[in-house]
């Protein structure tokens, strides 16, 4: 630093020192690629998913040397307090973490994020810890941790002067940018693989107002669909390609960790689809590492589901040189339904940097692991479940120890799929291959006369 600076910067009083470093840290920000042999950096209005000189994926890059960790922590407590609009978001609350903006007018916000911390002696019990915790993404405003990067990425929309936005999705994608871009005035555009998402998620898509083709392939297929047509029209991509979703989306982690007074845990575990998730969970603690708000990370758990688990295989392969897709990925948890990860390098990175596992699970072991779940109270959809599930192998494997503290995100809401939950209960679930799911934790409805006597029967054996 020149010595001219330091006189000026001991002269400033906090709240100016405080403006200067936000000032920094946002002059900083570029669109930069993800590849370590590239790096190349563009501005922040370019509209790109992929960087045009390599081809890599694409990252929001700041210098974190000017931030105030301490400073920013008693701020975002303070924030918890207040009535404004993005201070009641659980995401925008964390501006100082995600200063790609250069002003608040396009920030839409349904007030996501503000999701629970949860323990439950019942889920530690059966996975075989002395404790665990859920952070419960399915609290927010459509259902599910979409929300927290889908009011960035529909923020960004605007900023651009976008008026479609367009994304495929097994399902919670599609419910979150279709309530996000019809609160702000822009027309949403869904693509749906055809017969495999829930009908939870399809009717909300419907009920928010998108436009919603339902296309005969799977999510890999329509994927390469759609990054087609936004190249060839005005249309904007909101798929976890996009960086700025991943933006909103690592203020999960840093909302963790405020609400677990900055102790930062062994372990967060989170389900594996196209792996944007473990991308943004990555981000933010490593972020959080480098602007001196905690002095270590989590090391990160993925679990994918047996059928559709492309990640597991190349990380469980003696060195990895060649990523492979599955063709036909398979699960009864659809919303991981996934064969070909777009994210996979981001998430590889994530592996190597955070010490990170991945993990897979059986159609029956999510089955049982969600129903331990809602018995707990909690309750979480399929793909959440495969958290616990994997969580149970890692235990068993010695690789996860008992005495570790653990977080598991649950990723979306109970409701999003009652066919499944009726299924399961009822002794009617079976995996894409027709085998039968036992339901070892079932709870079948009765049916009962019109009969108080006989109704007290039933109590009495209870
Ligand atoms: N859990 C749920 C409930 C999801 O909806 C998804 C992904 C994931 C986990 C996996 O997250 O893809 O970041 O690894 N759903 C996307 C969608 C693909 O279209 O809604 P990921």
């Amino acid at each position: 630093m020149e010595s001219s600076t330091l006189e000026t910067t001991a002269a400033m009083g906090p709240a100016a020192l405080y403006a200067s470093g936000c000032e920094k840290l946002a002059a900083s920000a570029a669109l930069t690629c993800f590849e370590p042999n590239c790096r190349a950096q563009y501005p922040l209005t370019e509209v790109i998913y992929q960087c045009p000189r390599c081809g890599g994926l694409l990252e929001v890059a700041y210098d974190w040397s000017s931030a105030h960790p301490e400073l920013w922590k008693r701020i975002w407590r303070a924030r918890r307090m207040d009535n404004q609009p993005m201070n009641q978001s659980g995401v925008w609350r964390y501006r100082e973490m995600m200063p790609f903006l250069d002003s608040a007018v396009d920030v839409v916000t349904l007030r996501e994020g503000n999701t629970p911390v949860l323990e439950s002696a019942r889920a530690a019990e059966y996975a075989g810890l002395d404790r665990i915790a859920f952070k419960h993404q399915g609290f927010n405003p459509t259902g599910s941790f979409k929300d927290n990067g889908m009011t960035a990425g529909v923020t960004q929309a605007r900023r651009l002067g976008k008026r479609r936005v367009a994304c495929v999705s097994t399902g919670n994608t599609s419910a979150s940018m279709a309530a996000y871009a019809s609160a702000a005035g822009l027309t949403p555009v869904i693509f749906l693989p055809h017969g495999n998402i829930s009908f939870g998620k399809l009717a909300q898509a419907l009920e928010y107002g998108a436009l919603t083709l339902q296309v005969e392939a799977n999510f890999d297929e329509i994927l390469a669909l759609v990054r087609e047509i936004a190249e060839r029209s005005d249309v904007y991509l909101l798929n976890s390609i996009n960086p700025f979703r991943i933006e909103g989306q690592k203020t999960m982690a840093i909302e963790l960790l405020d609400q677990l007074d900055w102790r930062v845990p062994d372990w967060v575990v989170v389900p594996g689809g196209n792996l944007g998730n473990t991308a943004a969970f990555g981000k933010g603690f490593a972020e959080m590492h480098k602007a001196g708000l905690i002095k270590k990370v989590p090391k990160i758990g993925v679990v994918q589901a047996e059928g559709s688990a492309p990640f597991f295989e190349f990380m469980k392969a003696p060195r990895q040189d060649a990523f492979h897709a599955v063709r036909t990925p398979e699960t009864l948890a659809t919303a991981i339904r996934i064969g070909d990860p777009v994210s996979w390098p981001k998430a590889w990175h994530v592996m190597r940097e955070a010490g990170g596992i991945v993990e897979s699970a059986s159609e029956q072991e999510i089955a049982n692991a969600k129903a331990v779940i809602g018995k707990a109270g909690i309750g979480c959809e399929p793909a959440s479940a495969a958290t616990l599930a994997g969580i149970k192998r890692l235990v068993s494997r010695n690789i996860i120890g008992r005495n570790e503290n653990v977080v598991a995100i649950l990723t979306g809401n109970v409701l999003k799929d009652p066919d499944y939950i009726y299924r399961y209960h009822t002794g009617e679930l079976k995996t894409p291959s027709g085998a039968q799911i036992r339901p070892d934790f079932g709870n079948r409805p009765m049916v009962v006369p019109n009969d108080a006597g006989e109704i007290l029967k039933v109590l009495d054996r209870m």
